[in-house]
């Protein structure tokens, strides 16, 4: 009898356990915690670039129903690449099976639970990275610089001198500021000045293009003759990862010339902004590169039709570029276009016949823009057609249109933020055989 009892206990026991599964037996330090640190906390950090934190209980359970919403409609985190077109070793965005976990612990009140001493210790967010790590590096602008409140919009150059003991093996690369919201975007251009007769502390320390004083740019002239490294930031951007061998190297004197478009602000506001340097102690064996398409780069006069968007109307350009050079491995790609941007899509044609796609963004958003890594390199082979399209929607349809009523939009090279650009940079080396082996994660 006691027999009995206690095999129907037991049994009673395995039951309602598989029941109560899943709802239940959520809780935060067991089932979320680990989540939110990898898809969330990078971000949701102090310095970070998210408007709060998300990295202990009390963070995330008082906006818990918030969250629900952004992770349902999959605002957050940001992702904007079509998965099912090109994977990328960067994909940040959560799994359906995760964003359904996360809804029922949120729909059941989102229990705490006990704290799961076996857990993975959490990763210290360094303030003012994203990259897991503290920066080896922080070149910042000289002095935080002041925009005022008169809606104009700003060009600023920031020339950031260096000089190391020796040169550095980057393994990483991040634009910092303390204030995304008034960063249309920026550019940094790393220079290297070996020549120890070119002085580079008492020129400049910024230039104000759209100022008076724009032709004190032409004081940087000597040390815009070579240029070892070319990046930039753009709402959403996080950092430039280079796994392996991969890589560029920091040269040992010279001078970084940040240009940081300033977006119009009606209230006097600060910036600090700077390059996070991470360097690795394995060496470069194969230095990568920049090139830019379309809008400010090659082939800019062969977008067709003529970039203009008339008012009230939804338009496809495109451009078609041929590789005349040698094979190339692809490791980024980074789409580009302005506010009534509404989709992108790039894809090779290879001298075979073989289609092979690069990146599509099917539902554009100026605020989340990526520098997206491929899984394993890809090769362009020599004579592969670049095939870039971009869609546009000017009407009054789009919310995210800057003029109301639209206006027509040109793209008049000077890149100011009513104006369209259709740019697709890559970073990319020289083809090895095997390269499209290598992995990327
Ligand atoms: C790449 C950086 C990044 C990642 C990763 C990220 N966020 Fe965000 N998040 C932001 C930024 C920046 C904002 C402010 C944007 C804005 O004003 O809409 C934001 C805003 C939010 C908001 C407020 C939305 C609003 O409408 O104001 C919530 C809630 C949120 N994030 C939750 C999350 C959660 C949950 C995750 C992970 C599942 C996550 N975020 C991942 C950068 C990020």
């Amino acid at each position: 009898m006691i027999i009995n009892m206690r095999i129907l206990f037991i049994s009673f026991f395995i039951f309602s356990n598989s029941l109560l599964l899943s709802a239940q037996d959520l809780t935060y330090h067991k089932d979320i915690a680990s989540l939110i640190q990898a898809k969330c906390a990078s971000c949701h950090h102090p310095g970070g670039g998210a408007p709060f934190p998300l990295l202990t209980y009390g963070d995330v359970a008082k906006r818990a129903s918030f969250i629900k919403d952004v992770v349902k409609s999959r605002y957050m985190p940001p992702w904007r690449a079509d998965n099912n077109y090109v994977h990328f070793a960067n994909d940040r965005s959560l799994a359906q099976k995760e964003i359904d976990l996360l809804v029922k612990w949120i729909d059941n009140k989102a229990p705490e639970g006990k704290l799961v001493t076996t857990a993975k210790p959490a990763t210290a967010f360094v303030s003012a990275t994203k990259y897991g790590r503290k920066p080896d590096l922080f070149l910042p602008i000289a002095d935080s610089f002041k925009v005022p409140g008169d809606n104009v919009e700003r060009f600023v150059v920031f020339k950031i001198p260096f000089e190391l003991k020796e040169p550095g093996n980057i393994e990483a690369i991040e634009f910092y500021t303390n204030n995304n919201k008034l960063i249309h975007h920026a550019n940094y251009a790393i220079h290297e000045v070996a020549d120890p007769a070119i002085d580079i502390y008492n020129t400049a320390k910024v230039v104000d293009l759209s100022g008076e004083e724009r032709t004190n740019y032409e004081q940087y002239k000597p040390y815009r003759k070579t240029i070892t490294y070319y990046g930039g930031w753009i709402p959403g951007t996080t950092y430039e990862y280079y796994p392996k061998q991969f890589g560029w190297v920091m040269p040992k004197r010279g001078v970084i010339l940040l240009t940081v478009h300033f977006a119009p602000s009606s209230v006097d506001e600060s910036s600090i902004a700077g390059v996070n340097l991470f360097f690795k102690k394995t060496p470069v064996t194969r230095p990568v590169k920049v090139i830019s398409f379309g809008s400010g780069g090659i082939g800019e006069d062969q977008i067709s039709p003529i970039f203009f968007i008339k008012k009230d109307e939804t338009k496809t350009f495109t451009l078609n570029v041929t590789n005349p050079g040698t094979d190339l491995s692809v490791m980024y790609v980074w789409p580009h276009m302005h506010y009534v941007g509404k989709e992108f899509k790039a894809f090779i044609l290879t001298p075979a016949g073989d289609t092979v796609k690069l990146v599509r963004i099917p539902d554009w958003d100026f605020r989340w823009q990526e520098i997206y890594r491929l899984k394993t390199l890809m090769k362009v082979p020599k004579g592969s057609v670049m095939h870039i399209e971009g869609t546009y929607d000017n009407t009054a349809q789009n919310p995210a249109n800057p003029n109301n009523p639209p206006k027509t939009i040109f793209s008049s090279g000077n890149m100011r933020s009513t104006d369209e650009m259709m740019t697709l940079l890559m970073v990319y080396l020289p083809y090895e055989e095997g390269d499209e082996k290598i992995e990327l994660e």
